[in-house]
């Protein structure tokens, strides 16, 4: 088992590998914001200007995605006109190995001192009246998952017992809802619940969820969210709806699917992270 000193260490050496590309790219601005790309979302990083491209595989001790859809690299650049890092392929904790390893890159983000953490995701749309191919800001989480990234000793800076009470930034949410009205888009705003997968839901499942009040369903960032609230980064989060969830249609469900309409939903998406990008600040507790 890798100890928290190691983890740290790991943390630390990937984050010195992105410093120097950030030197070359930013001249040492730090950047406002990490943008976690998710699932076919990765065309995002077309948007980035200029960017110094660093392959994860560049990366000391940076798990490496092995799902269709996500590539792999981490890109230094700007984006409405904001200097950012973007990264391109996640892993899940369907993939494997210890909880944390999702959310190495949140770990790599604070050691940086980018305040701000813009996540992405693809999801199964729960709510009725909601539609593939529309977009979600989060505005809560269900952790579902049976697990919890933080699982194991304390790593670095982070707070054993972090406050999720705002997990999603009320300020940072505010500039997205507004970017997407300035944009003329129809923005959901909902509750995420977060499963393990990789198998898709079951009707049954789909039907708890709704009960339990959750507007849309994934595999991904909440585990990075609970990590980036335990190192005093704030979070915003935007899903994709790229399916009905099982069951809501008599029918099933597959990852082919959640790509083609991700690739539907990308151009608007990525409209609307630049747009709301453009008006970030940067310290932590400056009022954006
Ligand atoms: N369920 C879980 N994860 C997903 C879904 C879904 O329906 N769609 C995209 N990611």
């Amino acid at each position: 088992m890798t100890g928290p000193g190691e983890i740290q260490a790991q943390v630390e050496a990937a984050a010195a590998a992105l410093r120097t590309r950030i030197e070359t790219r930013l001249g040492g601005e730090t950047p406002a914001v990490a943008i976690a790309m998710g699932s076919g979302l990765g065309g995002l990083g077309a948007e980035i200007e200029d960017p110094v491209r660093a392959p994860y595989e560049e990366l000391p001790g940076w798990p490496r995605p092995t799902v269709i859809g996500h590539a792999g690299h981490a890109l230094i650049g700007t984006l409405g006109g904001r200097p950012v890092l973007g990264l391109s392929g996640r892993v899940h904790l369907y993939e494997g190995g210890a909880p944390g390893r999702v959310a190495f890159y949140v770990r790599v983000a604070a050691v940086l001192g980018i305040p701000n953490l813009f996540l992405s995701n693809a999801a199964g749309a729960i709510r009725a009246g909601w539609h593939p191919g529309e977009l979600m800001l989060v505005s809560d989480h269900l952790n579902l998952t049976g697990t919890s990234p933080l699982i194991g000793p304390v790593v670095g800076a982070e707070n054993r017992f972090p406050d999720l009470t705002f997990a999603y930034d009320r300020d940072l949410r505010t500039i997205v809802r507004g970017s997407a009205a300035e944009l003329g888009q129809t923005l959901h705003e909902g509750v995420y619940a977060a499963m393990h997968g990789p198998a898709f839901e079951t009707p049954a499942e789909i039907r708890m969820l709704r009960t339990l009040g959750a507007d849309a369903v994934g595999m991904s960032t909440v585990p990075e969210v609970i990590t980036a609230r335990a190192l005093g980064i704030r979070c915003v989060a935007v899903s994709c709806l790229t399916n009905y969830a099982a069951g809501v249609l008599d029918e099933p469900l597959n990852h082919e699917e959640v790509l083609e309409t991700t690739k539907l939903a990308q151009a608007g998406f990525q409209r609307l992270v630049a747009e709301s990008i453009s008006k970030f600040r940067y310290g932590l507790f400056d009022v954006p």
